[in-house]
């Protein structure tokens, strides 16, 4: 079928600002946005400029606004988005080029939560066990690609450049959660702060924004009552 792909394109050497250009592909009704967007570059305008990997929904790098909405790239049928699709880099972020935006500010407060194991001790069985009921806590937020899809859906980020944003709160639950970890002290320090959880106003972007299905709302519920009732 033939398709045409509307994308926002910015060159900083060349544009004032960004501007749409379109595209007629022919695609079939199972290609991914991915695909279409590789008939672009490969065969129709070498110039257009995006991020991808892994091409399977693990990496996170391809995540942008498809049809108004945050979503990746290579997880989206074309069948799933009629003749005409509009794509623009994610909201929020500074655009380095056309679908490229900065993320070093994502990745700094990413950084900030502390989100690896903190155990101090040494294990007392030659590993550190734990049982499934503990390990369930927070399987859910293990789930995470680091795609930005949740922090560029809040419109608290869109505003605030200090917001410490879903994405870094999810990463940080999953550590506070887990019971091998000694570090939640101090991530919860982090996070009781203006610019940790208490500027989320729980407006659910985070979450339907997700591609893994997080329930990123909830995680960062959670964390405020590890706060709020000391319930970890
Ligand atoms: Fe992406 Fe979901 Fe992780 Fe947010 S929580 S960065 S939307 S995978
Ligand atoms: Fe890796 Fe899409 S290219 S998630």
């Amino acid at each position: 079928m033939e398709v045409t792909l509307r994308i926002k394109r910015y060159n900083p050497d060349s544009d004032v600002k960004p501007h749409f250009e379109e595209y007629a592909v022919n695609v079939e009704p199972t290609d991914r946005v991915l695909d279409a967007l590789n008939e672009i570059k490969w065969h129709h305008d070498g110039t257009l400029t995006y991020r991808r990997s892994c091409a399977h929904g693990v990496c996170g790098s391809d995540a942008m606004r498809i049809n108004g909405r945050n979503r990746l790239a290579c997880k989206i049928l074309m069948r799933e988005l009629g003749k005409k699709i509009t794509l623009e880099p994610l909201i929020g972020f500074k655009v380095i080029k056309d679908l490229v935006v900065d993320m070093d500010q994502f990745f700094a407060s990413y950084k900030s939560v502390k989100p690896y194991l903190i155990a101090e001790d040494a294990p007392s069985a030659g590993e550190r066990l734990q049982s499934p009921e503990d390990r369930e806590r927070y399987d859910d937020t293990t789930k995470c690609i680091l795609c930005a899809a949740c922090t560029t859906a809040c419109p608290i980020t869109w505003t605030s450049e200090e917001f410490v944003g879903p994405a870094a709160i999810v990463n940080a639950h999953r550590f506070i959660f887990d019971s091998r970890d000694q570090g939640t002290a101090d991530r919860l320090r982090i996070l009781n702060t203006r610019s940790g959880v208490w500027r989320c106003r729980t407006i659910f972007n985070c979450t339907d924004a997700c591609p893994r299905g997080i329930e990123v709302t909830r995680a960062i519920e959670q964390v405020k009552r590890a706060l709020l009732y000391e319930q970890i």
